[in-house]
């Protein structure tokens, strides 16, 4: 085994943006997680059209002291706080004036609660309004969840006056430490109080922003030293885009919409993601601008192109509603680029940027299933943009998948029109990964180039890691044509996971970077200038067989992937798997035994495989040596 440095050839330059990370709101990625807000559901928006599960009063319950009642109920009528936020809450106090006697709601927060350190500062905000002259009585407070409601703070007492909704604030400072934490909003006396948008901060965001980022996931994001920020999505941006979508009903959006995620938070519309869950828009695009400029990534924003991929293939064929997003994506680039007396220019400095935040990318679209349709919208969406702002690169896609019919005529449609990059996405096995690390040598060098904007081996796992590191080294030796290289997903709340693998894991307290975090890290901090041709002769295979009990488990589709098995050396089918106990979208976890390697071969053993997995997912991997594929999970 030996690796040759052939020192008197050029590679390619490689750019400082060569790698970088891919934000979506995935995984509850912002509310509970990067967004640094405590109050699960601070609105009152939560709806069943969010998720099932959800109600207006998820993650509050009613609490009283000293024998208080009174009702709590969202209201939606023309009480609201304005006319994007639509809903609030009213509490209907039955008191007495013994001031013991409060009724209200304590919130839950996300994971196991609200997570507070000793010592650090956490800013509450409420906006509120009373219709008892003499005003309401509110008690704030931060205490455990346990029987004994500690104080995790000295509590707050703010008294509601008038009957015009007023932002209140205050400030706790943490006595303790907890992950468990509560906050409680009690009222006293009698009449009607209405409360909206209750929020506690942590004063400690990342770089001291105010409705900042949480501090140890901006930090590990910020440790990566990325290259770009591409965000907001993904599936998120496509989806929903196709539908109409005229103010002032803001009852319910599925589709994003930039303009609604910048501004005063309480005047911005909340979302039902894409995900699943409610999406509050707190990290919004002004966020991201700034997120971006403060990691010291290049901002890399995606619009909708309204032929939707991601399991809708509907396609948008009202030339109004493409006209309002090809007008709203110029008034993105104006919010970004341009002068403070522009009418959006003007916006973000209102908000506190007076500076251009250096918009020089944007993308058009996400993973679009019918690329002529795709590439119709896309062309009118490049031609209003260049012809405003020719020094924009208008990045276009191709498609969902690493190869196929769509692939290829979205190339294609993409080459004959000359386009500046192409966005590329994939999620495959390990093996995949390694079988490919030519892929990009022999892409045609007068094309457009390529943004791998999507991109991650199928688990966890060291493996993958190791996998997704040997690609990158083909990435990067191909850095006069692949141009940019995105991990995806980035984030995951270990609670509410709809995607995996995912570079970093967090809950309410701790974040944990995945081996593929290390791997990112790692090529990250060192890109070069260019590339030094080298060789290596082979890759060593381990001679000795792995023992140990491991299983099987798949990512794939039932569509793509309805038979797999597991072959001995001999050729014996050991284990096959026809998908027939059901596949998710997404992934698929067999039900199976264990399996041992003995002398190169596979044999079925008779324990249960509980802990134990070994990544499949390649239809080929029949003719994969699996003693390289096999991990042994520990724990
Ligand atoms: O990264 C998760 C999802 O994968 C993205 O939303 C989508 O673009 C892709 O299918």
């Amino acid at each position: 085994y030996s690796l040759t440095v052939d020192s008197n050839r050029r590679g390619p330059a490689i750019d400082n943006t060569m790698y970088g990370v891919f934000f979506e709101d995935i995984n509850r990625a912002a509310d509970g997680g990067l967004y640094a807000e405590l109050i699960q559901n601070r609105s009152f928006e939560y709806d069943p059209v969010d998720n099932p599960a959800y109600k207006p009063l998820t993650a509050w319950t009613e609490t009283a002291t000293g024998g208080a009642s009174g009702t709590a109920r969202v209201m939606n009528d023309d009480g609201r706080l304005n006319e994007k936020n639509r809903r609030y809450l009213q509490l209907d106090l039955d008191g007495s004036k013994d001031k013991k006697e409060r009724f209200g709601v304590t919130n839950a927060g996300y994971n196991s609660g609200i997570a507070v350190e000793a010592g650090k500062k956490y800013d509450f905000t409420v906006w509120a309004r009373t219709d008892q002259s003499s005003g309401t009585p509110l008690t704030v407070e931060l205490h455990d969840v346990s029987d004994s409601r500690d104080a995790l703070a000295a509590p707050l007492q703010i008294t509601v006056r008038g009957d015009r909704w007023t932002k209140y604030s205050g400030t706790f400072t943490a006595r303790t430490t907890s992950t468990t934490g509560r906050l409680s909003v009690t009222a006293g006396g009698r009449g009607t109080v209405r409360l909206d948008m209750v929020s506690l901060f942590p004063r400690d965001t990342f770089k001291g922003r105010t409705n900042g980022m949480r501090k140890d996931l901006a930090q590990k994001i910020a440790a990566l030293n990325p290259g770009f920020l591409r965000f907001p999505g993904g599936c998120l941006v496509n989806t929903g885009s196709h539908e109409a979508y005229e103010a002032p009903d803001w009852e319910r959006q599925r589709s994003y919409q930039w303009k609604d995620t910048i501004g005063p938070v309480e005047e911005r519309a909340t979302n039902a993601n894409f995900w699943g869950y409610n999406q509050s828009y707190g990290l919004g695009y002004y966020e991201y601008f700034q997120f971006a400029e403060d990691i010291g990534a290049m901002p890399l924003p995606v619009v909708p192109a309204l032929v939707n991929g991601c399991g809708e293939n509907r396609t948008t064929d009202d030339p109004e509603l493409l006209q309002r997003h090809i007008q709203d994506t110029l008034d993105l680039i104006e919010f970004a680029n341009g002068p403070v007396t522009s009418t959006w220019g003007k916006k973000r400095a209102e908000m506190g940027h007076p500076e251009p935040f250096g918009l020089s990318h944007i993308a058009v679209g996400n993973e679009e299933t019918l690329p002529d349709e795709f590439f119709k919208r896309f062309t009118q969406f490049r031609e209003a943009i260049e012809a405003e702002y020719p020094e924009i690169t208008v990045i276009s896609n191709s498609g969902p998948d690493d190869s196929g019919p769509v692939f290829d005529r979205a190339w294609e449609l993409n080459r004959e029109a000359d386009v500046d990059m192409v966005d590329e996405h994939y999620y495959n096995s390990p093996a995949w990964f390694l079988e490919n690390n030519d892929r990009y040598d022999s892409y045609d060098r007068q094309g457009p180039k390529v943004f791998l904007g999507e991109y991650a081996s199928q688990d966890n796992r060291f493996f993958n890691a190791l996998a997704e590191a040997a690609f990158m080294t083909g990435l990067e030796r191909n850095a006069d044509i692949v141009k940019m290289a995105s991990y995806a997903p980035l984030l995951a709340n270990v609670d509410d996971v709809q995607w995996r693998p995912d570079m970093i894991w967090f809950d309410n307290s701790q974040s944990w970077g995945s081996t593929s975090y290390e791997v990112q890290k790692l090529f990250m901090n060192h890109v070069g200038d260019e590339v030094v041709p080298s060789k290596a002769s082979s890759i060593p295979v381990p001679t000795e067989p792995i023992t140990g009990a491991i299983g099987l488990s798949t990512w794939a589709t039932s569509a793509a992937y309805d038979d797999v098995k597991v072959i001995s050396a001999d050729g014996d089918t050991l284990f096959s798997d026809d998908f027939s106990n059901g596949a998710r979208q997404w992934t698929h976890a067999t039900e199976h035994g264990s399996w041992k390697i003995q002398d190169g071969a596979y044999v079925q053993s008779d324990t249960s495989a509980e802990n134990t997995m070994v990544t499949a997912g390649d239809p080929d991997w029949q003719n994969y040596d699996l003693r390289v594929k096999a991990t042994k999970q520990s724990g």
